[in-house]
């Protein structure tokens, strides 16, 4: 790897069905949960948006050996300074891979479980147009941004458990709160089940993705 700029460990594979002339393919920036890495979600990108482009880091927190995007004072009690630094890290990461690979960076759609769905939603918040897009499955609040950004029509969908016992209904109902008062158009979906994800959760994403056009071909 020679861009020095590309500071994460990654995986990149390029949009598999780009011809010339068609549409520009979007990217999923994939954003395992704690303890996972770059290979983790890989097998979920050709379900959410088959013909898309991957961008998938390795979080570069260690705890207890266990890979994150920023670092926690305990189970979810976050290191706010830690987390603002690393969504811009992670940001930053993300222009150089676009300048690095040629994909568009307005066409950057994050797809993110759990500690990855955390980083995500800060950087929604925190690096307006960033994203395209976001698909947070098991996502808390992290990142509170002051003043708020304005994300206007940004596509965001919480796939949560309804049983989950790390992240309470209550609290994915905050998060679809706190984004859709920034002013993202938030898609809001309860599974049966609880923190882990499910095919249902991958399923339902890759139909919303279809139905906010945002799936290669655009
Ligand atoms: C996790 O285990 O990843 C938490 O539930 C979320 C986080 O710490 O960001």
């Amino acid at each position: 790897m020679s861009d020095s700029r590309l500071s994460f460990d990654h995986v990149y594979q390029p949009p598999s069905t780009a011809k010339s002339g068609s549409p520009t393919p979007v990217t999923l920036l994939l954003l395992h949960g704690t303890g996972g890495n770059e290979h983790d979600l890989l097998p979920l990108a050709p379900m959410l948006a088959p013909g898309a482009g991957v961008l998938s880091p390795r979080g570069k927190v260690l705890e207890n050996g266990m890979p994150r995007f920023f670092r926690r004072l305990a189970e979810g009690v976050f290191d706010l300074a830690d987390l603002e630094r690393r969504t811009h890290d992670l940001g930053d990461f993300v222009t150089a891979a676009a300048a690095h690979y040629g994909f568009d960076p307005h066409r950057v759609v994050a797809s993110g479980f759990s500690n990855g769905a955390n980083i995500a939603s800060s950087l929604l918040l925190a690096r307006p147009g960033a994203l395209a897009a976001a698909v947070l499955f098991r996502g808390m609040v992290s990142l509170i941004p002051e003043p708020m950004p304005s994300l206007p029509q940004t596509p965001v969908l919480l796939s949560s458990g309804r049983t989950d016992p790390l992240v309470p209904v209550q609290e994915t109902e905050r998060l679809a709160a706190l984004l859709e008062l920034a002013g993202a158009d938030v898609t809001l979906l309860f599974q049966p089940g609880g923190h882990q994800l499910t095919r249902a959760d991958v399923e339902q994403a890759s139909r919303w993705l279809a139905e906010k056009r945002l799936m290669f071909p655009a």
